[in-house]
């Protein structure tokens, strides 16, 4: 059984203020939950989060990272950096930076294997289009992105998967029951034929996308659904608190 992961993805949210959030996520937490708690703040927060988390229930990660451990990249943060920072995972592949950066599969797939060389849980994203889906290439779309996204190296029980219909990011639509079931499933098959059933089964597969305190219950308790990568509903604490409630 794959461990259940409640993540936060901040975005470009969060000024120093916003740590106050943070604290009331590591008040809250509750410490006989069997769930994982998770925020993923800006690179700019992450270590003092992580300093803030050090002891308590939270992890911290990253939202993206370089492919190379260092050099010459303006502007880019590396694994390592990330890992130095205090954090122990890293978003890769959300739908936001494969268009605002048009990063592909392979990119992904690199970076994933940086954050698997750091230390590092990869949080690897994939998901359809509207169009795709409405074309019922769904399946095959999700099949293409893993194919080319998971990471090759041997410690590959080390990520967790992340599916998130990119017409349900932040647009308060949700595919239904059967649909994220239909999905996941197909996700947990594929895990199966490339790694064996041992890693497929220990490895999570989240749901992200329009996930709040309402629909959180419902959509964890969708078979092969191991937790949540939750955007504007983890900038409040009362509300991520709710949605990791709903795990435990
Ligand atoms: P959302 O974002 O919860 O705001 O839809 C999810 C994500 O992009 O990770």
């Amino acid at each position: 059984m794959a461990r259940t992961l409640i993540a936060g993805n901040w975005k470009m949210n969060g000024l120093k203020s916003a740590m106050r959030e943070a604290r009331a996520v590591i008040d809250g937490l509750s410490p006989s939950a069997d769930a994982e708690c998770l925020i993923c703040p800006p690179f700019t927060l992450v270590s003092a989060m992580a300093e803030l988390a050090a002891e308590s229930g939270l992890r911290v990660g990253g939202q993206d990272c370089h492919a190379q451990a260092s050099g010459a990249h303006t502007g880019d943060v590396s694994a390592q950096m990330l890992a130095d920072a205090g954090a122990s995972y890293v978003i890769v592949g959300h739908s936001e930076r494969r268009e605002d950066h048009r990063e592909t599969d392979t990119d992904v797939a690199a970076k994933a294997d940086a954050a698997i060389t750091a230390g590092l849980s990869p949080i690897i994203c994939v998901g359809e289009s509207l169009a795709e889906r409405e074309a019922g290439r769904t399946l095959a779309v999700i099949a293409d992105q893993l194919a080319g996204c998971l990471p090759n190296g041997a410690a590959c029980a080390a990520f967790v998967v992340a599916y998130e219909p990119i017409w349900a990011i932040g647009t308060g639509l949700t595919p239904t029951r059967d649909q994220i079931a239909e999905t996941h499933q197909a996700i947990r098959e594929r895990l199966t034929a490339r790694f064996g059933e041992a890693t497929a089964d220990a490895t999570p597969i989240v749901y992200g996308g329009s996930m709040k305190p309402a629909n959180a219950k419902e959509i964890l308790s969708v078979p092969n659904v191991d937790g949540g990568l939750i955007g504007g509903a983890s900038l409040k604490a009362p509300d991520f608190l709710a949605i990791y409630a709903a795990a435990g």
